[in-house]
């Protein structure tokens, strides 16, 4: 039973996504496929192809049923196929259907290589899926300009959704051919291939110097302003807090002045010292018991705050 259907799968449409709004029927198949499109009614029939091509292309049959029989779909096969009564003028149109050929993904675009010293970048964009979801992407590398075979980049197989891959381990200074597809459920897209140079070690090094110098020059004139703001503020600050300071010494000389002259009457009167005249002493914050016993030994002198 299932191989009595098969050719019948084959010979008819394989994929039939039918939408029949403004009676355009919608029509998917695979690249390589024989397609079997009917046609409502099934003598004197005849086909034409509404985008452009006015004659069905020869290879293409009708056959006994008025159905369109293309062999072998191939990528411009795509397009609008109508058919109405042959021989009659202004005849409607009994079907309008539009094919479109799925295919292994088209080529990547924007595919660049952005090389290092030793490693590169390999970037890509995706311009189309041939009408299946992209599995994967692969992408290889060797020497350019070499007959060498080719490096697989890992991973084999690079996730869908991604769009940019690293090449390790490569030597610097040398010329590298990469190539990357897409692969859909149909096969392998068309391989798209590019040329990149690792950059010299002494390049890179002259890059980095440049690079320093630049952000010298950059970082100069940033920190004279940022420096001279700050030594600025540093000068002005210093300048007041001198100021404040001599005001605030000034003051406490007055004080200082005072203390020294009150020790001075203090040491001379010592060293007349009346005991009985102690408790008529002012106390001194700055006597004590120690000078005046070293002045004259006669004396006992009491503690002060007695
Ligand atoms: C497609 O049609 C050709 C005739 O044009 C036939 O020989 C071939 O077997 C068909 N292929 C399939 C898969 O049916
Ligand atoms: C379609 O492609 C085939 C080869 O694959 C070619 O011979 C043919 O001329 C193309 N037709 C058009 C309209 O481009
Ligand atoms: C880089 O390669 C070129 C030839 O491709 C060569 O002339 C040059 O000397 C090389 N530079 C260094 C640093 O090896």
């Amino acid at each position: 039973m299932y191989k009595f259907l098969r050719p019948v799968v084959y010979f008819f449409i394989l994929f039939l996504v039918v939408v029949t709004g403004n009676n355009l029927t919608q029509v998917a198949v695979n690249l390589g496929r024989n397609l079997t499109i009917p046609c409502p009614i099934q003598r004197d029939v005849m086909w034409i192809r509404e985008d452009g091509e006015d004659q069905v292309h020869t290879r293409m049959s009708i056959l006994e049923d008025g159905s369109l029989f293309i062999p072998q779909v191939d990528r411009n096969d795509s397009g609008i196929y109508a058919c109405k009564r042959e021989n009659v003028a202004f005849s409607d149109v009994k079907a309008r259907v539009n094919v479109t050929v799925r295919t292994p993904p088209p080529a990547l675009v924007n595919v660049v290589v952005r090389p290092s010293t030793i490693l590169a970048l390999l970037l890509w964009d995706v311009g189309g899926d041939g009408g299946y979801p992209i599995i994967n992407f692969t992408a290889q590398y060797r020497l350019a300009y070499t007959n060498d075979s080719w490096i697989p980049i890992s991973p084999n197989h690079i996730t869908p959704n991604s769009r940019q891959i690293e090449v390790y381990k490569l030597l610097p200074n040398t010329t590298y051919q990469f190539r990357i597809w897409a692969t859909n459920q149909l096969g392998r897209g068309n391989i798209t291939e590019v040329y990149g140079k690792t950059l010299d070690v002494y390049m890179e090094q002259e890059l980095a110097r440049h690079l320093f110098e630049g952000a010298d020059k950059f970082d100069t004139r940033v920190w004279a302003v940022a420096v001279g703001i700050v030594m600025g503020t540093l000068i002005l600050l210093g300048l007041g807090t001198c100021f404040l300071l001599y005001q605030e010494c000034r003051t406490p000389g007055v004080t200082e002045e005072q203390e020294v002259i009150e020790l001075v009457p203090n040491i001379i009167l010592n060293p007349g010292f009346d005991p009985q005249n102690q408790n008529d002493q002012v106390p001194d914050e700055n006597s004590n018991s120690e000078t005046p016993l070293r002045l004259n030994n006669n004396t006992v002198v009491q503690p002060r705050n007695q």
